[in-house]
């Protein structure tokens, strides 16, 4: 069974003070909610240990996730944080290959796939993030640039391993700008995205999930929901409001 999944991307946002008080809100508003549908949150690195004993503490449905992580498990990388330290505070999830990490870090395939598998060997799941540039999809190359990021990186995982990824689509026109994806355009490359990975995971592919990412908030969350191939979202903006962050949990 696939599961419903609903990330708050929080980037580069919060003090630690703000984000305990985010978290709070949050742990509030939907400790009630059903068990059905998986809540994650993704806090700067700063903050993430003091937020994983609040969590544990209040036994919260919550669960966290890291923004990035570094390629290597250990060593001298200077100001980089290792998969393995990040499973070790609590973290379940690490986003992978954000399109502002492939745009200023120059993140490349061949690197998003050694953190990938790192994530992956200390125990946690990938939620690795693909998605076209506007002018890509003005010059009709979306579903070939789509295609490539799954290709040279998740076809060299193996089909235990495949079982463990969620996969982020974020269109880089609709991040930030206000400008959602329709459900149409987002179930259309949900479905594309899905066939791909049945043609190397035949028995894997239905089981992945598949989130939107772009301007989704509460207005338009339940639409994009209900299509067949959009298993939930990857919210950036709206995951720091508390409320507006429930809303989109709601909308399933
Ligand atoms: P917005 O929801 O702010 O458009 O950001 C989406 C995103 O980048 C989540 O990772």
């Amino acid at each position: 069974m696939r599961k419903r999944v609903v990330a708050g991307n929080w980037k580069m946002n919060t003090n630690i003070e703000e984000g305990l008080l985010l978290v709070n809100e949050i742990n509030n508003l939907v400790k009630d909610l059903s068990e059905q549908t998986r809540v994650i949150i993704a806090p700067p690195f700063t903050h993430l240990a003091t937020i994983s004993s609040l969590l544990k503490s209040e036994k919260s449905r919550i669960s966290l996730a890291a923004q990035n992580c570094a390629d290597h498990e250990s060593g001298a990388y200077t100001g980089e944080v290792s998969p393995n330290t990040l499973s070790d505070i609590g973290c379940k999830y690490v986003i992978i290959g954000h399109s502002e990490r492939r745009e200023y870090y120059n993140e490349t395939n061949e690197m998003l796939f050694k953190k990938i598998e790192l994530v992956l060997k200390a125990g946690m799941s990938p939620i690795y993030c693909i998605g076209e540039r506007l002018q890509e999809r003005e010059q009709s190359r979306h579903f070939d640039v789509v295609s490539s990021q799954i290709k040279e990186v998740l076809y060299n995982l193996n089909e235990a391993d495949i079982e463990r990824v969620i996969i982020a689509y974020e269109p880089v026109w609709a991040i930030g700008t206000g400008k959602t994806a329709s459900s149409d355009q987002a179930e259309e490359m949900h479905e594309f995205i899905r066939g791909v990975v049945a043609d190397k995971f035949p028995s894997c592919a239905d089981n992945i999930s598949i989130l939107y990412g772009g301007s989704c908030k509460p207005s338009n969350a339940q639409e994009l929901f209900a299509r067949k191939n959009v298993d939930g979202g990857l919210i950036g903006g709206a995951s720091l409001s508390a409320v507006d962050f429930a809303a989109i949990i709601k909308s399933f």
